[in-house]
């Protein structure tokens, strides 16, 4: 299990001063929407710089026709990130584009398919896919699974059951992560680290329990000891 942490803070300054505070610990973090928009490409290189064995996940789950989305992928596989992701709901041929164009590249990034986003209930999931969320989480899963992706991002629940119905070794990378039940904000499906790990997880992330946290170091170390006791 590797840690990841999101840095969804409102300002460049702010994301890197968090991250120097875990600079001493070989964790992900993730750049999301707010970060990479505003700050983009620079924002990336000072992570590396401030210290190059943090592994960077670049969480802009891309959604398009497949040529444009193999354009994207292979301009972030030139930026040097360690993983991104894709909506699954883009489809089969999206996958195999995506997959076709970063097979040129040596040493290419993982790629994760959204299943299901954690902040969708039952009801309102429904409403868009008329599937169960473990449904059609399972679907999404086993779709990208013999596509050639790396894993799947999804909620720890849905973890187990997407492992069992394609590989064990097939990524899986949680949202919705309150390591110690801290409060679930908008989340609708969270999960402590212990449910993560009896889950399977291999990539709990986590952001505001860190990011607003009195002490984010400390909780950081108290989330590292915790897994490392696993
Ligand atoms: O603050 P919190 O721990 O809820 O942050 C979760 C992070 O994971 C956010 O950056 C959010 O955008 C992202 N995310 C998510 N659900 C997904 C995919 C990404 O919450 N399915």
């Amino acid at each position: 299990m590797e840690l990841c942490v999101a840095l969804d803070l409102p300002s460049a300054e702010e994301n890197l001063a968090l991250a120097s505070l875990l600079k001493p610990y070989n964790i992900w973090m993730k750049v999301g929407f707010r970060t990479y928009i505003r700050d983009g490409k620079l924002f990336i290189e000072a992570l590396k710089a401030m210290n190059p064995e943090f592994k960077i996940f670049l969480d802009l789950k891309l959604y398009d026709i497949p040529n444009t989305m193999a354009d994207a992928a292979e301009e972030i596989a030139k930026l040097g990130v360690d993983m991104f992701n894709i909506h699954a709901s883009a489809g089969e041929v999206a996958m195999q584009t995506v997959m076709q164009r970063l097979a040129n590249y040596e040493k290419r990034p993982l790629v994760l398919a959204v299943t299901a986003l954690t902040s969708f209930d039952e009801t309102h999931f429904q409403a868009v896919y008329e599937k169960s969320i473990a449904q059609k989480a399972e679907q999404f899963a086993t779709m990208s699974y013999a596509n050639g992706l790396d894993g799947v991002v999804c909620s720890a629940y849905e973890s187990r059951a997407i492992k069992n119905a394609t590989s064990q070794t097939f990524l899986t990378l949680c949202p919705g992560i309150r390591p110690f039940g801290e409060d679930a904000g908008d989340q609708q499906r969270v999960a402590t680290l212990e449910l993560a790990h009896s889950e399977g997880v291999d990539f709990p992330v986590v952001g505001r329990p860190i990011y607003k946290a009195d002490n984010p170091q400390k909780k950081v170390a108290e989330i590292l000891s915790v897994m490392a006791s696993f």
